[in-house]
């Protein structure tokens, strides 16, 4: 469904992605692991477009998207939910949802995503005029997720969810992430908790320093102790 070959991205003259490639299948959740700096943000950021990218190529469903806009990425059914929520702080729980549906076939089925996205997380139904910027972490991640999933997407771009969440709702954001699956949703996962992405993942990659030092099954990459003891500590 995804493939990215050879993507290098700089900052100026830094190169914080060489050489790049990854591949999702459809219907999967892979992941990309990875200390702080490593790039995982840079490369979904490249991903939607919000970075220009040097060389490499990315296709999705057959096409080459490389060269997309945003909104392209978004008619194409690819989402993302940024690191640290990125919301509209002083704007409500459900305007914030509705940003999710701006484009004209999303907004088509603004009611009935609105519908799945109250089903989905209560709590944000009966908060649904209150001021995003004043809902807890998790409430914030909640509505987050509801927005991206407004965009109806295919494959959705999720960058570190479990961060600054206390332990609890760090479980429940894995078990929406697992429901999303669930529907049908492709997901290429960030994360710096690696227990919970493997446990979650068909596939996984660990990103060091711009480029991908580990590939394989969540299980394999587990069960490997140099992996463990350069990249998780004790995390595993
Ligand atoms: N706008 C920018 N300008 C210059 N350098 C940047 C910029 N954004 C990120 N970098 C650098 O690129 C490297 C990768 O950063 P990135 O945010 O992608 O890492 P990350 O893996 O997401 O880290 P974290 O786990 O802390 O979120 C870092 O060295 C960072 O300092
Ligand atoms: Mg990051």
């Amino acid at each position: 469904m995804l493939s990215i070959e050879n993507l290098d991205v700089y900052y100026g003259e830094a190169r914080a992605l060489a050489n790049v490639s990854l591949t999702l299948g459809d219907g999967e959740i892979a992941c990309v692991i990875g200390p702080n700096g490593a790039g995982k943000t840079t490369l979904v950021n490249a991903l939607a477009r919000l970075l220009p990218i040097q060389t490499g190529r990315i296709q999705f469903d057959g096409e080459d998207i490389t060269r997309l806009t945003p909104q392209e990425l978004a008619d194409r059914g690819i989402a993302l939910i940024p690191e640290g929520r990125r919301l509209f702080t002083t704007m409500t729980v459900e305007e914030n949802l509705e940003l999710g549906c701006y484009r004209p076939a999303a907004r088509m089925h603004r009611t009935q995503g609105l519908d799945q996205i109250y089903a989905m997380f209560p709590i944000l139904s009966e908060r649904r005029w209150q001021i995003a910027g004043t809902l807890s972490g998790g409430q914030q991640q909640m509505v987050a997720i509801g927005r991206a999933l407004m965009a109806r997407p295919k494959l959705l771009l999720i960058d570190e969810p479990s961060l600054g969440l206390a332990p609890l709702i760090i479980t429940q954001v894995f078990e929406t992430i697992k429901a999303i699956h669930a529907s049908g949703v492709s997901i290429l996962l960030i994360e710096q908790n690696a227990a919970k992405a493997l446990s979650v993942s068909q596939r996984a990659y660990v990103l060091d320093c711009g480029a991908i030092v580990a590939q394989g099954a969540p299980e394999t990459l587990r069960q490997s102790h140099e992996i463990n003891a350069a990249y998780f500590g004790h995390g595993l």
